[in-house]
């Protein structure tokens, strides 16, 4: 039997990351807070003016 080192090693070949972290972050961020803080992160997004307080801009936090 292999060690199972050798059995992760061939797995890592065999499966390529087709997502990186930062793919799913962007993707995460673009359909749940886009919408309020913008594309950017600046506050200028589509629903900002429907808001009661000003959307914050992230790019200062
Ligand atoms: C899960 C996604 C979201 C995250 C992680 C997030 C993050 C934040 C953070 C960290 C703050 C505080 C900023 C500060 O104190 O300087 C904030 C405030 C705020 N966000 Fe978001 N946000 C998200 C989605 C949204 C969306 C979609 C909208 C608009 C449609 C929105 C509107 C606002 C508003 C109006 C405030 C100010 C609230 C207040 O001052 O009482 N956010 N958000």
């Amino acid at each position: 039997m292999k060690p199972i080192s050798a059995l992760c090693a061939a797995l890592a070949v065999a499966i390529p990351a087709t997502l990186s972290a930062e793919t799913v972050g962007e993707a995460e961020y673009m359909n749940h807070r886009a919408t309020g803080h913008g594309a950017s992160g600046s506050g200028d997004g589509l629903f900002a003016e429907l808001m009661t307080v000003p959307v914050p801009d992230l790019t200062h936090i």
